[in-house]
């Protein structure tokens, strides 16, 4: 059975190295896995008053891309030792009822940032989100991309070739951690 998962970065910029990160992954997935990265441009700032008049279109969309979806691949950002807000606020309108996708969904985490520990808070903030969303994020293998600045050329291409080996072991233990989780294996 091939796993579709999809991916989405906690980063808004042109240039983001999660959104490269990502796009590196979508390169890098084994075989009987596709990755489609969904974009959280439009979603706008969580309002409950909002949320109460219904889900907004854009929002919906996405709850149903995560639904349809196998599995999750989140590339997050550090922002002051956490998830940015975009991720967050993202995730906030995606938790909501009704059909919340999160819930029970195998979910593979990563990041990069220009620090040296790259994204390792932000990451752990990131899983203690998933504990009340009950997002099912795979321990390991740990993806810290420290000091991005120097592992992506200038198209945006990931060169590091010890980063690129541990995005394949990634995939590859998402794999079979959604296998397990849906009683495949
Ligand atoms: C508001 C803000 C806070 C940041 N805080 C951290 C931080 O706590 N740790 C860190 O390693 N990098 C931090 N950075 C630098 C980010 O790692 C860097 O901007 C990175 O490129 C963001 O990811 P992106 O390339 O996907 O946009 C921060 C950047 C911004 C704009």
């Amino acid at each position: 059975m091939s796993i579709s998962v999809i991916g989405i970065a906690g980063s808004l910029r042109t240039g983001s190295f999660n959104m490269a990160l990502l796009r590196a992954a979508a390169e890098l997935v084994p075989i009987g896995m596709t990755i489609e990265i969904a974009g959280i441009d439009s979603i706008p700032l969580y309002n409950a008053d909002v949320d109460a008049l219904g889900t907004p279109a854009v929002v919906q969309e996405l709850k149903d891309k995560i639904r349809a979806a196998d599995a999750l691949l989140i590339a997050t950002p550090e922002y002051n030792y956490s998830v940015p807000g975009v991720l967050k606020n993202a995730i906030d309108w995606i938790s909501r009822n009704p059909d919340p996708p999160l819930t029970g969904k195998p979910t593979a985490i990563m990041g990069a940032s220009v620090g040296v520990l790259g994204t390792v808070r932000a990451q752990y903030h990131l899983r203690q989100i998933g504990v009340f969303t009950n997002m099912l994020i795979l321990n390991r293998p740990e993806v810290f991309v420290g000091r991005a600045q120097e592992k992506f050329d200038a198209s945006g291409k990931l060169i590091d070739e010890p980063t690129r080996k541990i995005i394949g072991d990634l995939l590859i233990a998402l794999k079979d951690w959604t296998n397990k989780v849906s009683g495949n294996q």
